[in-house]
């Protein structure tokens, strides 16, 4: 199917439906790699195309893009939200969820949860020198970039942001075409030069993949602050837990209340972009405008600024990773052990193509080979979609900790053994840490590229799928 008519598609979805509209975007997202992926490599695009044939489906019940892209008047307090969906039926599984074989894409909606408590300007997080909260945050539209596009370049803001890269080696990169291997087999054949974390899971020195000590696995969540956030943070909360946050500054504007919750309950705040696009397909200066964004709404709101980032989709190349740290933000991935990418794929029952059940067998794996590891390990999860919640809530979170042997669950940063307050700008004490500025001293940008332990092939469907077109494309033997 080709990309305008898919667009077509979902946008006629999204104005016959009114329930939230993220979820529709991210199924759009997947559902354009996976397009792009067919168009390449006839050898995959059965597979391909059954995969997109579910998720549109499943669009049609829970899709809408327009609900948030509505702009508010200017004295609104916060960006615009759709309004909440019609309580589902009881909950009978475990810790408040449905039973596991329930939570699918087609589930009734459930309760949206209040805020548990509200923080007025001054309030102090518990960390040592954390400034206090700033004047609530009030959303006047003209002050921000539109919800869920890149933003534009030619701001002044922006135009500020990019001298943060003066001085500093930008490897000279083309962007990819779409973030994918199949979709840019060049860029593929490229992929350790560039150090391209998407096709063959390449690293830098500076990204953070895994947790130092054994048996230790630091819990995050991303693409929030999102309607059922609330829940998770009420679980957390009871079990005194706290985890990282990787947030989306289109999301932020909606729930600054949700943000405020999170960094004064202890969790750590992370940046995500402001639109969720994969950003080796940008401009040097787009990639600055997404995280310059989101950097500016996390401190309006919190008054803190990140030092740390996640790249949507983990999509991450030198040139992304050397304008990340130039703008003070270290990567932060997900573990990799043995070829096995340590994705849940718990977006992937909200877009209905995984069943619950799958999800935690594959979770299950990943337990498994944590066990193996002489390191603890980072998982990729969810807060923006009920189902994700749920999964986490009701699930993986108890699995971990009453596995045996059992699992320390902690913040990314703190099984780094960074202290929060190296977590922010305003507050770190390590003059080396965050910003790697990578000057010219350092000469060779190929020389940063590694890839973590026997990264030979990866798990999740989609991904497998993009990776068989690309060898499908490049003949293999570059890929695997
Ligand atoms: C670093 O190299 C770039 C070109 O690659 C150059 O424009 C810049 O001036 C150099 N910076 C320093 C500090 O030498
Ligand atoms: C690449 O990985 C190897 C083995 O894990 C390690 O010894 C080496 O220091 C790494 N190089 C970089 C640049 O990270
Ligand atoms: C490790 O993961 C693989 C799937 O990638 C799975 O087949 C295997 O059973 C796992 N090992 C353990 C010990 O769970
Ligand atoms: C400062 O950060 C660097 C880089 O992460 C780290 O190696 C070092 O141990 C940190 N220093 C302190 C005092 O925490």
């Amino acid at each position: 199917m080709k990309l305008e008519a898919l667009a077509a598609l979902f946008s006629l979805l999204a104005a016959a439906n009114a329930h939230e509209g993220v979820f529709g975007r991210h199924a759009a997202i997947a559902q354009k790699r996976q397009d792009t992926t067919s168009s390449v490599s006839s050898a995959s695009s059965s597979v391909s195309s059954s995969l997109a044939s579910s998720q549109t489906s499943q669009a049609s019940t829970t899709s809408s893009q327009g609900a948030t892209s509505a702009v508010s008047s200017a004295s609104a307090t916060s960006a615009p939200v759709a309004p909440s969906a019609p309580a589902g039926p009881p909950a009978t599984g475990a810790n408040g969820v449905p039973p596991l074989s329930q939570i699918t894409s087609g589930m009734p909606a459930g309760t949206t949860y209040a805020a548990s408590e509200t923080f007025p300007a001054g309030s102090t997080p518990s960390f040592s020198g954390a400034p206090p909260l700033p004047t609530p945050f009030v959303f006047s539209p003209g002050n921000w970039p539109a919800q869920d596009k890149i933003p534009p370049t030619d701001s002044p803001e922006v135009q500020e942001w990019i001298k943060e890269l003066d001085g500093v080696n930008i490897p000279d990169f083309a962007p990819t075409v779409d973030g994918s291997c199949g979709g840019d087999p060049a860029a593929a054949a490229q992929a350790e030069q560039r150090g391209w974390w998407t096709c063959g899971g390449w690293t830098g020195p500076e990204d953070i993949t895994m947790c130092p000590e054994k048996l230790t696995w630091g819990i995050s969540f991303d693409d929030g602050p999102g309607p059922y956030t609330q829940k998770l943070l009420d679980y957390l909360d009871t079990k005194n837990q706290q985890a990282t946050f990787f947030v989306v500054g289109s999301r932020c504007i909606e729930r600054p209340q949700l943000l405020i919750e999170e960094h004064m309950a202890g969790h750590e705040i992370s940046v995500h972009t402001w639109s969720h696009h994969a950003l080796t397909t940008m401009t040097n200066e787009e990639i600055v405008a997404e995280l310059g964004w989101t950097r500016k709404i996390i401190k309006e709101v919190l008054g803190v600024t990140p030092t740390t980032m996640r790249a949507p989709f983990g999509d991450i190349d030198n040139r992304v990773r050397a304008i990340s740290l130039a703008m003070g933000l270290r990567p932060i991935q997900w573990t990799r052990f043995n070829g096995f990418a340590y994705d849940t794929n718990d977006w992937k029952v909200a877009a209905g193509t995984v069943s619950p059940t799958d999800q935690m067998a594959t979770f299950n794996s990943i337990l498994g080979n944590a066990t193996l590891m002489d390191n603890g390990f980072i998982v990729l999860e969810h807060d923006l979609y009920e189902q994700t919640v749920d999964l986490a809530v009701g699930y993986t979170l108890d699995a971990a900790r009453t596995h045996n042997p059992p699992f320390k669950l902690q913040r990314i940063g703190e099984c780094m053994n960074i202290p929060l307050t190296d977590m922010y700008l305003e507050t770190t004490t390590n003059t080396t840490f965050p910003a790697h500025r990578d000057t010219n001293t350092s000469g060779d940008p190929n020389g940063a590229a590694n890839q973590s332990s026997g990264a030979r092939s990866l798990t999740s469907p989609a991904v497998s799928v993009i990776i068989a077109a690309g060898m499908a494309v490049v003949g293999g033997s570059l890929l695997l």
